[in-house]
């Protein structure tokens, strides 16, 4: 069994890709003093026994605590070990600079002055350093967007720009993108809405903010995927929410259909589960609506890639499925033109439009008026509708080919038997013994990003399953080629069979 550090180094490991491994090492094992990971007197692991779990040579142990011990972070005691120190050398500075402030002021320096709920999600904290390159998950192919059509319509929005635009939206969003959306989720999602129901925000992480400052409390109950998308946990973590993770089937969710506290709000991912990609079927659907109207609980529907399906039926919004259902849909630019652009949306129900648009107006502002009505034209002239379609075509033969790929080199026992010929990445399965995350450390080390599905689950979960997201959408054919050739030479270095 691994113990917690093991799990801690071989996550950093994977971010930091910068330098020799030893200098690597040296930096994971100094963070995790400083953020506490390693408390002041805990005694580290022997040499020989962190190697053997980290799968490093004994040397490359051996120099980073030696650097460590030459830095003052840890004592080396001949016979006995190697201590973290209990006074770091941060603190040292820190008393140096300030000796002349306040003692209270000294003291809380020292202690790194983060909040509790601040430690607590840095500790979880997921975002990679790496956004582009194969296999990014979920990252569209962004140098295929029409740049230079979208930059002509912000230039002349630019030019002489209206007074409203240039200063603070506490309208809820640019009304002209709200009513092109409004339109366009009605045909596109079957969502039921109209402009007046829409709040446009930075993003999905901002509507989820959004979302559980404005609808829940400290201590409520939330209900989450297990697994799910880490960004959506770590806002709701912030917030301080009781989180629920419920398992997830080819049916999608597994609701408790009479749970002993009731959740104030149900998030779910229903047109392609993320990151597994099943489908939540109508009897679920219905079951989590008659759920949430029982409790006047809140579903929130991620709607993250649903444009992107590459064969059969577009399986319609769950805000959709019933007048007036409790559910408020969240979509975003981030899949369909480029993550930076951070615009996303909100429709939500009518009562609660004037709530969370008085919110997001105290806690945001709102700005980004001209990028709001250049994207608000760029739809209405056709070129958004367009640039799907194109998309869609291109991103389902980076699909097919890799889908081949694994076919011819793995075998069809690693396609995870949900995914569908959907969204931007699949599910590479892996044999439950194998160890995900170790594989993805190794895939970085040779310049590949995978990301480990292990990690999607909450920590004790007992289905927890072992593979690897494969984004396909960002990367040519060729690139996917190769990558996959270098991805494979990982797997067989760690004893997975390949067939040739
Ligand atoms: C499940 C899911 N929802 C939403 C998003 C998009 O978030 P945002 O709109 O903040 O870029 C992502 C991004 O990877 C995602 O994986």
């Amino acid at each position: 069994m691994r113990s917690l550090l093991g799990d801690y180094l071989l996550q950093r490991l994977q971010q930091d890709i910068d330098g020799t491994l030893q200098l690597r090492l040296f930096r994971c094992l100094r963070n995790a003093i400083i953020d506490g990971v390693l408390a002041p007197k805990t005694r580290l692991p022997a040499s020989r026994d962190l190697a053997k779990e980290i799968k490093v040579s004994r040397n490359t142990v051996l120099s980073a605590y030696e650097q460590l011990q030459a830095q003052g972070y840890v004592d080396a005691r001949t016979g006995q070990g190697t201590w973290v120190t209990d006074k770091l050398p941060e603190s040292f500075l820190v008393k140096a600079e300030n000796s002349n402030a306040p003692i209270q002021e000294k003291k809380s320096q020292q202690s790194y002055s983060l909040s509790q709920r601040g430690s607590y999600l840095i500790g979880y904290s997921a975002a990679s350093p790496y956004q582009w390159g194969a296999f990014v998950p979920g990252a569209p192919d962004v140098t295929e967007f029409p740049h230079h059509i979208f930059s002509k319509i912000q230039t002349r929005l630019s030019r002489e720009p209206e007074i409203t635009r240039l200063i603070y939206s506490n309208a809820g969003g640019c009304l002209e993108l709200r009513q092109e959306l409004a339109e366009y989720l009605k045909i596109a999602r079957s969502v039921q809405c109209d402009a007046d129901q829409i709040i446009i925000t930075e993003g999905t992480h901002q509507a989820i903010d959004l979302v559980s400052r404005t609808l829940s409390d400290i201590g409520d109950e939330v209900w989450i995927e297990d697994p799910a998308y880490w960004g959506a946990r770590n806002i709701l973590r912030i917030n301080g929410v009781n989180l629920r993770s419920l398992p997830v089937d080819q049916e999608g969710i597994i609701p408790d259909l009479d749970p002993k506290v009731p959740p104030k709000l149900i998030f779910v991912t229903p047109s392609h589960q993320y990151p597994l990609g099943s489908h939540l079927s109508l009897e679920r659907r219905k079951q989590l609506i008659a759920i949430a109207r029982q409790h006047k609980s809140w579903i929130v529907e991620d709607d993250y890639d649903s444009e992107f399906r590459f064969s059969g039926q577009p399986y319609p919004s769950l805000q959709g499925l019933e007048p007036d259902s409790p559910v408020i849909y969240m979509g975003t630019f981030s899949k369909t033109i480029y993550p930076a652009l951070r615009i996303g949306y909100l429709v939500v129900p009518k009562k609660l439009f004037s709530p969370l648009r008085i919110v997001a107006s105290e806690l945001y502002r709102g700005g980004h008026l001209i990028d709001q009505k250049a994207l608000a034209e760029f739809i209405r002239e056709g070129h958004y509708e367009a640039h799907i379609r194109r998309m869609r075509l291109l991103y389902s033969k980076r699909h097919a080919f890799l889908i081949n790929l694994i076919h011819r080199h793995l075998g069809e026992d690693f396609l995870h038997e949900y995914n569908t010929a959907a969204g931007l990445h699949l599910i590479l399965k892996l044999p439950s013994s194998s160890d995900d995350v170790l594989i993805a450390s190794n895939a970085l080390d040779q310049g590949i990003k995978v990301r480990a599905l292990s990690q999607y689950y909450t920590k004790h979960y007992s289905t927890r399953q072992k593979g690897l997201l494969l984004g396909f959408a960002c990367v040519s054919e060729q690139e996917i080629l190769v990558a996959f050739g270098v991805l494979l030479k990982c797997l067989r270095d760690n004893g997975i069979h390949t067939l040739n």
